[in-house]
């Protein structure tokens, strides 16, 4: 397996972590088209379209109308997905208390279920409720919620997604100071040896997606920097490029 990319420390690549798989297995860095950019009258064939292309992992934007102004999609569509990929979907939740709908979603197909901690009182219980139904939790921080926030949870959870735009919308751009608040999370989870994945979204292109790698990201979501382009294959072997590099 190619480990060029990986932020693990030396001596824990090869430990198992409870999920059964490598430290480094969680760690490699992942690039997640956001399904929010693709042509929905043609979502089948754009899903398989970005799987063939070489993409780690199907980001799914689930948005209410409450907690962002736009709606999007439900616990169906998740089903639909899931039977037509063999990759991950990553189910980002950006709904006005999540506990009401973390079922659905979980039977859906979900692998892992992040919610953002700014819609959710009962977070403790969210995330014992995701694991129970054998899906991974990952919270979700708002560009200007601090990160003081998360650490009681670092223990408890799989994956910090950091929104780099304020959420709502796709085509929006990278907010820069997304990059020092990777870093500082990226120190912590490092120091503390956290079996965390760092998750970056919103405005991630080919031309920024090495600094986001370089702060400290493992997952990448991208929506119109793959969608809105020609050749879904070529921008993600440039942006797997850019992670290598960087
Ligand atoms: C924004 C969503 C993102 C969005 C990313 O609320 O959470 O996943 O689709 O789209 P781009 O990459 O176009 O910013
Ligand atoms: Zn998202």
């Amino acid at each position: 397996m190619d480990v060029g990319c990986v932020s693990v420390p030396a001596d824990r690549q090869g430990e198992r972590t409870g999920l059964g798989i490598t430290f480094t297995e969680v760690h490699m860095k992942k690039i997640a088209p956001s399904i929010l950019s693709a042509d929905f009258s043609r979502l089948g064939e754009e899903v398989r379209a970005v799987e063939e292309a070489g993409a780690d992992v199907i980001h799914v934007d689930v948005m209410d109308g409450h907690f962002v102004p736009n709606i999007t999609i439900g616990p169906l569509v998740v089903e639909g997905l899931k039977k037509l990929t063999s990759l991950p979907l990553d189910v980002h939740l950006m709904i006005e208390k999540p506990e009401r709908y973390i079922e659905p979603f979980a039977q859906a197909g979900s692998t892992w279920l992040t919610f953002h901690v700014e819609a959710c009182s009962r977070l403790r219980s969210v995330i014992k409720k995701v694991r129970q139904l054998n899906v991974r939790p990952g919270i979700v921080l708002n560009p200007s919620t601090p990160l003081k926030i998360l650490h009681p949870l670092l223990e408890e959870i799989d994956l910090v997604l950091l929104m780099s735009v304020n959420p709502g919308f796709a085509g929006q751009s990278f907010i820069p100071a997304t990059l020092k608040k990777i870093e500082r999370l990226r120190k912590i989870v490092d120091q503390n040896r956290y079996p965390v994945e760092i998750e970056v979204d919103g405005g991630i292109k080919v031309e920024n997606i090495g600094e986001v790698s370089r702060a400290g990201g493992d997952i990448f979501v991208s929506g119109s920097g793959i969608f809105k382009t020609k050749d879904y294959a070529e921008t993600i072997r440039q942006l797997r490029r850019a992670i290598n590099v960087a």
